[in-house]
């Protein structure tokens, strides 16, 4: 079994590249440094899982993370951070019900499965109109004059990467005055970004960020505090922004982890370091599928994903042979989402540029013996 270089101790040498798309792998200084700090944690005798959320202790850990995701993302002073839960799937309902005006509607752009799922949800909530829609083949991305926005709306949602077709905006929609709200689940921290162009981002963190239970949601102050009556209190952003995300008890071990990526990012040297690896990693995985004969990859161009690369076989029949050969070669989950088949390698920012040059040695290998 092949296995990552940059690890020490016994837990290296049984160590995969996990190529998940998510939950997903984690740098492996930051799990190292959770398992020493899990039974004693800050040298006080317990697990950071076992203390109050409203201890000094806790919430120092939870200062500091929205310090150093502020620090990393370059977020204004007029941006609220708020670490929830309900997954990114619970803000495809809280996102209309605190930012869709009543009897308005709202605008959408239809890149894939993720987008579609966050329509459905809207629709229950809102009229809402496509603005721009891939319409139904998730290999493209509308360019900005195919988008067709109603200047009325109350926002403009888009998914940025689609995380199932491997799709990623290559630009961020210009929506004039509309606020623009953007699902950055698998793409967010993987590149730099410009927050002051968004009303609100929000990304469920078992991808870029951390463990599952968590999601983030970045807001402009002044979209908050108008949520429709009857939404919850704990999906209202106002009042959770109001109590430091401590409405009630919020996910203290996913939060706990996420500081500690936000800190692992910093080290590595920030969003533009990390942009830079994560488009030397497609780049490599790319070239090595177009100038196979045996792979293909159906997304236009200037629409493929720098996290999610999907690919099919030229041939029939390959797909689980390639899995279970990968798997053994210590490159796990690499199975297309149920819902697309074919191959999916996931390479997010924990993801290192040696585990994709493995997975291209290994797909020439299997091209020589199967093509
Ligand atoms: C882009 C995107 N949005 C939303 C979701 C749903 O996230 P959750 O399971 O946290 O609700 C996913 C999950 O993979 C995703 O990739």
């Amino acid at each position: 079994m092949k296995v990552q270089s940059n690890l020490k101790g016994a837990a290296a040498a049984v160590r995969p590249y996990n190529f998940s798309a998510g939950p997903a792998t984690l740098p492996f200084e930051v799990l190292e440094q959770a398992r020493e700090e899990l039974i004693d944690w800050n040298s006080g005798g317990t697990s950071v899982m076992e203390i109050s959320h409203r201890s000094k202790e806790f919430i120092r850990v939870a200062a500091e993370a929205e310090a150093d995701l502020r620090e990393l993302a370059a977020i204004p002073n007029n941006y609220k951070v708020l670490f929830l839960q309900g997954g990114a799937s619970g803000q495809f309902a809280f996102v209309p019900m605190n930012l869709a005006v009543m009897d308005s509607s709202v605008d959408y752009i239809n890149t894939g499965h993720w987008s579609q799922k966050a329509i459905d949800e809207a629709s229950r909530y809102s009229k809402v109109h496509i603005a721009g829609d891939a319409e139904g083949n998730y290999s493209r991305v509308p360019p900005q004059v195919e988008l067709k926005f109603d200047p009325k709306a109350s926002y403009v949602h888009y998914t940025p990467n689609e995380t199932i077709s491997g799709v990623e905006f290559s630009y961020v929609p210009e929506t004039n005055t509309v606020p623009l709200v953007a699902d950055m689940s698998s793409s967010i921290l993987s590149r730099p970004i410009d927050v002051s162009k968004f009303g609100l981002i929000y990304a469920g963190a078992q991808k870029n960020i951390g463990p599952s239970g968590l999601v983030l949601v970045i807001v402009r102050e002044d979209l908050i505090g108008h949520a429709r009556p009857g939404t919850p209190a704990v999906y209202d952003y106002k009042a959770m922004a109001d109590n430091d995300s401590m409405l009630n008890t919020p996910p203290t071990f996913s939060w706990y982890m996420a500081g500690l990526v936000f800190k692992w990012l910093r080290r590595q040297g920030g969003l533009a370091v990390m942009g830079e690896r994560n488009r030397l990693k497609a780049e490599k995985l790319y070239t090595a599928i177009d100038r196979s004969s045996l792979y293909s990859n159906r997304v236009e161009k200037d629409a493929r994903s720098w996290m999610n690369v999907t690919f099919d076989f030229n041939k029939p029949g390959l797909d689980q042979l390639f899995v279970e050969q990968a798997e053994r070669a210590g490159l796990k989950y690499l199975a297309g989402h149920r819902v697309r088949g074919g191959i999916r390698a996931s390479i997010y920012n924990a993801l290192p540029l040696t585990g994709v040059l493995l997975l291209i040695d290994f797909m020439r290998e299997f091209e020589r013996k199967n093509g």
